[in-house]
């Protein structure tokens, strides 16, 4: 019997066929899934990353009710034409704090995972009032009523914490201190020290220039961390997985 006419067998034997299939479906699936309960974190932990602050989550409810992702991504993917534009391909531990991810499969403008420094606050608030006085054949909508609506952070407490829940590292004095963190944040001239003890090289500024907090101020810290919180000059990828 030539090695075509046994797989005939199986080929014309629907119960031979459905064990056959059964065996290749479990033992392709034990290796892959197997190893996963061995490894004790499948997300390579990185320096420098951080949970967001209360003024930059609020930024980020913000850009997820507004829709920002219908148009952005948020994941550099490894290729070059990818990383020469919007810089060192994304981590996984840098959507790691992120509920929900922002990675995002439409780019009807540009990507943004790492738009964070790239330009002044004021560029973001004139670019989103009305972007097209600064990129004039932008489709971009505008968005200039953010700096209208004033926020407080009534309830910033309980975001936080409800984020702890899923498993975001806020710890109770993070959760304690999350209204005087949101308001110290976006004031130039507060006592920022337990801020920055907290979370580490968090912006602080009158990011929209204008007095109290707006939701374009929580936008602004948004998007002005995006893709900092690694230092690409010193990172290394472990080498040992
Ligand atoms: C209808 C699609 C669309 C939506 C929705 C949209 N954008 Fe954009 N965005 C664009 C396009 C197109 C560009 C490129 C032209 C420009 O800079 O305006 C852009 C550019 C940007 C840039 C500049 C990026 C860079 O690297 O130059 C930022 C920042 C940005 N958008 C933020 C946002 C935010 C925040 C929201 C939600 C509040 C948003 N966008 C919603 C289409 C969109």
């Amino acid at each position: 019997m030539g090695i075509l006419d046994k797989h005939k067998f199986i080929e014309t034997n629907a119960t031979a066929l459905l064990v056959g299939s059964f065996l290749v479906v479990t033992i392709g699936g034990i290796v892959e899934i197997a190893p996963l309960f061995y490894l004790e974190n499948t997300i390579e932990k990185v320096e420098g990353v951080r949970p967001y602050t209360p003024l930059e989550l609020t930024g980020r409810d913000i850009y997820v009710r507004e829709g920002c992702y219908t148009c952005h991504s948020q994941m550099i993917r490894p290729m070059r034409d990818e990383v020469e534009r919007y810089g060192h391909y994304s981590l996984a531990a840098e959507s790691m704090y992120d509920h929900p991810f922002q990675w995002g499969s439409k780019r009807t403008g540009p990507d943004l995972a790492r738009v964070g420094g790239r330009y002044s606050n004021e560029w973001h608030v004139d670019h989103l009032t009305d972007p097209q006085s600064v990129v004039p054949e932008s489709i971009m909508p505008k968005y200039g009523f953010l700096k209208d609506r004033m926020i407080a952070p009534t309830r910033i407490a309980d975001r936080l914490s409800t984020d702890a829940l899923v498993g975001v590292p806020y710890t109770s004095e993070m959760i304690e201190q999350a209204k005087a963190d949101f308001t110290a944040q976006a004031d130039p001239d507060a006592d920022s020290e337990g801020l920055l003890e907290r979370y580490p090289r968090a912006n602080v500024g009158n990011f929209d220039g204008q007095a109290g907090i707006s939701e374009m101020d929580a936008l602004v810290a948004y998007l002005q961390v995006l893709g900092t919180m690694v230092d690409f000059s010193t990172f290394q990828p472990d080498a040992s997985r």
